[in-house]
This record gives C-alpha cells, structure tokens and sequence, in this order.
C-alpha cells in the first residue's frame, strides 16, 4: 500500500485547490485508486497500527501535498455495504436547508488533536462530479453520514477545516431543527 504523509500545516490547508483539466490523467487516476485503498486500510486496525496511521474516511487532494481538485472517500455503511468514490471536481448542485451534524463530532487527519464542537452541515446533498470507480461523470444524492463526510472534504478543497464551522463561543450551541447523527 503507498503510505501518504499527510499534510498538517494549516496554512498550506488554507490554500483552495485548482480544477483538474479533462479528461484525467492516467497518473491522477491511480492516484485516486491508491487514496481509496489508504482510506480502507486505514480503517483495518492491523494495519493502521502496524504503520501508525489514524482512521480516516475521505482524503483530499491537498492533505497529500496536491493542491487540486479531487478527493477520495471509503465508508462502510450500516449495512456493511462499501461505499467508495474518487471524486474530481466535486460541485454540490444542490443541498437541504435542514441541517445535520455528528453528536461526538468530527475528526481529521490533518488536524491531530480533536476540536470539540458541533458541526452543522447541510443534512442532504446532491454532487456532481467525475468518479474514477465508474470512471464517468455522476451524481450522488447523499443523507446522513456521507452527506457530512462529502461536505468535509470538500471544503477542504476549499481551503476550510471542520474546525473552521465551529462556533467559537459556544461550540456546542444547539440547532433545533438540526438532525443529529
Ligand atoms: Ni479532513
């Protein structure tokens, strides 16, 4: 497996990234299969602790040094089922007012200590982009924890980090209507 050394200068993670050309690039494309497979190994305790990495289930382009648009996510859901994309020039076209958050909050791989806070994220979103795994231009509807992780890694590639959504003087203000996940 390539093991990535991520990149935790908040600076460089300030810096949004630039739109991949099209078509991709065979080089940027087994780049993307080789994030994947990071994040699902990532998630195998072995051997995230044989190599000492953390969990993690998206990876932006930048958190490896690369200031371009695309990013890779791997979660197994509920259900056990494997849901993985690799994503180029994600573009949200469309969200729910409602909002949602993760009650224990959320955690980065470029952030080592967890930030404490709510995070409230659109509850439903629907992307736009090109996936390596279908290697085609697709549109994801996404609701509950994809829809969070989804919007996480974009704003990466925005140069915004999840600690950057928290309130400041009251991390754990309460939204009413927010639906909790
Ligand atoms: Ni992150």
């Amino acid at each position: 497996m390539e093991l990535f050394k991520i990149v935790t200068d908040k600076n460089e993670l300030k810096k949004r990234c630039q739109e991949v050309e099209m078509p991709l690039d065979e080089e940027t494309k087994t780049l993307l299969l080789k994030m994947i497979d990071y994040l699902k190994k990532s998630q195998d305790d072995e051997i995230a602790k044989k190599y000492d990495i953390r969990p993690g289930v998206g990876l932006a382009a930048n958190q490896i040094g690369i200031n371009k648009r695309f990013l890779a996510v791997y979660i197994i859901d509920d259900k056990g089922n494997e849901i993985k994309y690799g994503l180029v020039n994600p573009v949200i076209t469309a969200y729910s007012v409602q909002e949602s958050y993760i009650s224990n909050g959320e955690g980065c791989l470029s952030v080592k200590e967890d930030v404490p806070g709510y995070v409230y994220r659109h509850a439903k979103i629907t992307v736009r982009a090109y996936d390596v795994i279908e290697d085609k231009i697709i549109t994801i509807k996404a609701k509950g924890f994809l829809s969070i992780v989804l919007q996480h890694e974009i704003d990466h590639l925005n140069g915004l980090l999840y600690t950057d959504r928290i309130n400041k003087d009251n991390p754990f203000i309460e939204k009413e209507d927010a639906i909790a996940l």
